[in-house]
């Protein structure tokens, strides 16, 4: 049996990033638009939730006009429209969903809620209208969705059925290589900075802790972040220069390290057929090459641009929510889906 064929247009604007893009059946990428807060954010070293939602308010018009100019499309054509309802920062998601609701009453389309980690999660399925489709991930699989907020194991049994098997205790991986970044004077975002650093570092130049946290799926990376603050220190008070490869390396090499090892575990543990990484930090080249090199298992990771926020995975996520379930044009109502949480 054939699935139905829909058009949906997703808005994404739970974090720094104000995004549109029209989707069709979940997997063909018509448009996909991002205006990017990160430069503005910069300036702070991280992101500044007031101003983040000051600049959704400013973008979100032009940003949906421009995803629907380029895929050639109406609004009208659209099946449904889906928007990020969470998790995120409260001010900024208002944007998107306000945005949302309006276009869904104005043009009397179903509108649905999307939580932002399934996004990252579907964000697999996609491909550019104008190039050949890649076979679609095979169930059972297991998603390691790693971004500024999350460090999660996610066992994936069907479409929308998930079980969260662990995870983070404390810092997400990506808020880890953010905080590091500070640490050693890099630049925000701090995980693209330290891979920049790390190229000329070495890896085994400081011993910085694995946490295991054997017998759960969880994460934590306080430790890691702890060790080379105490390193840091203990450098400048010798007055000694700072390693900043050395130590960008060091770093990246233990994050990794835990990342690869617990997901290629709860992948044997849990039986699946595939491995998905998926949010921010599965744009990190050692994080892609190590699990690529360690998994007997096929790994599918998305291409950087759909690695970090992106509207194109809301999308594609909608399209599995939309043939499944019922959505009425005139219940504005964001239904809460939040199956991961
Ligand atoms: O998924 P994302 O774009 O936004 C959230 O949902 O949080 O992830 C952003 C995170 C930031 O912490 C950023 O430092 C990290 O992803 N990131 C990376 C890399 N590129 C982005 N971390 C490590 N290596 C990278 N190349
Ligand atoms: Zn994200």
């Amino acid at each position: 049996m054939s699935l139905p064929t829909a058009r949906i247009l997703g808005i994404e604007t739970s974090c720094d990033e104000t995004a549109a893009a029209v989707v069709s059946d979940g997997r063909v990428i018509h448009s996909s638009a991002v205006a990017s807060q990160i430069d503005l954010h910069a300036e702070y070293g991280g992101v500044f939730p007031e101003l983040a939602s000051r600049e959704h308010v400013k973008a979100i018009y032009a940003i949906v006009e421009q995803a629907l100019n380029q895929s050639h499309l109406n609004i009208r054509d659209m099946d449904a429209i889906a928007v990020t309802q969470g998790p995120g920062l409260a001010g900024s998601l208002v944007v998107g969903m306000n945005m949302a609701k309006g276009l869904a009453l104005a043009a009397q389309k179903p509108l649905i809620g999307i939580n932002h980690l399934e996004g990252h999660i579907y964000s697999s399925w996609l491909y550019p209208a104008d190039t050949s489709p890649h076979q679609p991930p095979r169930f059972p699989l297991l998603t390691l969705i790693v971004s500024g907020g999350h460090s999660e194991l996610i066992l994936v049994k069907d479409h929308l059925d998930y079980e969260r098997l662990g995870g983070t205790l404390d810092d997400a991986a990506g808020e880890a290589f953010d905080k590091v970044a500070r640490l050693l004077d890099l630049p925000y975002p701090g995980g693209p900075s330290i891979q920049k650093a790390s190229q000329n570092g070495n890896t085994n130049a400081f011993a910085f802790p694995r946490a295991m946290l054997e017998g759960t799926w969880d994460f934590s990376f306080s430790g890691v972040k702890t060790a080379v603050l105490r390193t840091v220190e203990s450098l400048q008070s010798q007055g000694k220069p700072l390693p900043i490869a050395d130590l960008a390396a060091s770093f990246q090499a233990a994050v990794v390290d835990v990342l690869v090892e617990k997901t290629i575990m709860a992948a044997e543990a849990y039986d699946v057929h595939e491995i998905i990484i998926a949010g921010g930090v599965s744009a990190n080249k050692r994080l892609r090459e190590k699990m690529l090199s360690q998994s007997t298992l096929p790994v599918h990771i998305p291409p950087l641009s759909l690695c970090t926020d992106n509207a194109a995975m809301i999308a594609g996520a909608a399209y599995f929510h939309y043939i499944k379930e019922d959505f009425s044009p005139m219940d504005i109502d964001v239904k809460p889906t939040w199956p991961l949480s």
